[in-house]
């Protein structure tokens, strides 16, 4: 029987803004390829307009799976631009990214909104992946916890149990997206700690530790490997190295 933190592994690239369809569907192409038989969850998290296109490659790939960036708050209806769960579900999405750093700091997303989010998500049987983390002035004033705390509980407290099991959480330290810099195997693990902590003290132990809690900034080939074997994290939402074929094929190995 798998232990608690194999049935938690995930690994999920996050896109953003980059590819345009054909590069799209040639990386995930090439990416199921490699992989094969994979024994762990792998989310690619696209720009929307390639979903439907990767959902037919991805759909022989037993645990491969698709993902929005972003979920509107609104089930449907006038809300020019905007992207439903039923229509993330209709073209074969599991999974939606909520609460980037990048759409907090572009979009001002946070509070009430991120929770409305993740009940859309919840709703349409999309799996949130629920972001947050603090900046380096709020982790250089040693005010991390503090943060991450306010940003878990503003999106999922209202949630119940048997809701939060079909969140997955990342952890993504604002200064070390997209900057090269990583945080240390030891001081993202700290932060998972703390994580599980709040996650049991607010929805139970057995919840706890059935959560898939990821990593994400700068997880490269050569700092995957390191930073999965820590006890409390669970994987990795990988932004740059998830736009190469053989980066992202070696960190999902790494595991
Ligand atoms: P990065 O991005 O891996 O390029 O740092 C991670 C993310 O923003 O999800």
């Amino acid at each position: 029987m798998a232990t608690p933190k194999e049935s938690r592994r995930l690994v999920a690239g996050n896109w953003k803004m980059n590819l345009d369809h054909q590069a799209g569907c040639d990386l995930a192409t090439a990416v199921v390829g490699a992989l094969g038989d994979v024994a762990l969850p792998v989310v690619f998290c696209a720009p929307a307009i390639h979903l439907h296109a990767l959902h037919s490659i991805t759909e022989g790939a037993a645990n491969v799976h698709t993902g929005g960036q972003d979920i509107s708050s609104f089930a449907s209806g006038a809300h020019t631009g905007e992207i439903s769960g039923s229509q993330l579900k209709s073209v074969g999405c599991s999974y939606v990214i909520i609460g980037h750093s990048e759409r907090r700091a572009d979009h001002q997303e946070a509070g009430k909104l991120l929770a409305a989010k993740v009940d859309q998500a919840l709703e349409n049987g999309l799996t949130p992946i629920y972001c947050f983390g603090e900046t380096l002035d709020q982790r250089e004033a040693g005010n991390e916890e503090k943060v991450v705390a306010a940003q878990l509980e503003e999106g999922l407290a209202h949630l119940d149990a048997s809701a939060m099991n079909n969140v997955v959480l990342a952890y993504e330290p604002v200064w070390a997206i997209g900057t090269g810099v990583t945080a240390s195997p030891a001081q993202a693990q700290a932060v998972h700690a703390f994580i599980r902590s709040w996650l049991s003290s607010r929805f139970g132990e057995s919840l706890a530790n059935s959560t898939s809690v990821l990593y994400g900034g700068s997880v490269k080939p050569a700092n995957a490997n390191e930073l999965f074997n820590q006890p409390d994290i669970d994987g990795g939402l990988i932004g740059g190295a998830s736009l190469t074929s053989d980066d992202f094929v070696a960190i999902v190995n790494a595991y």
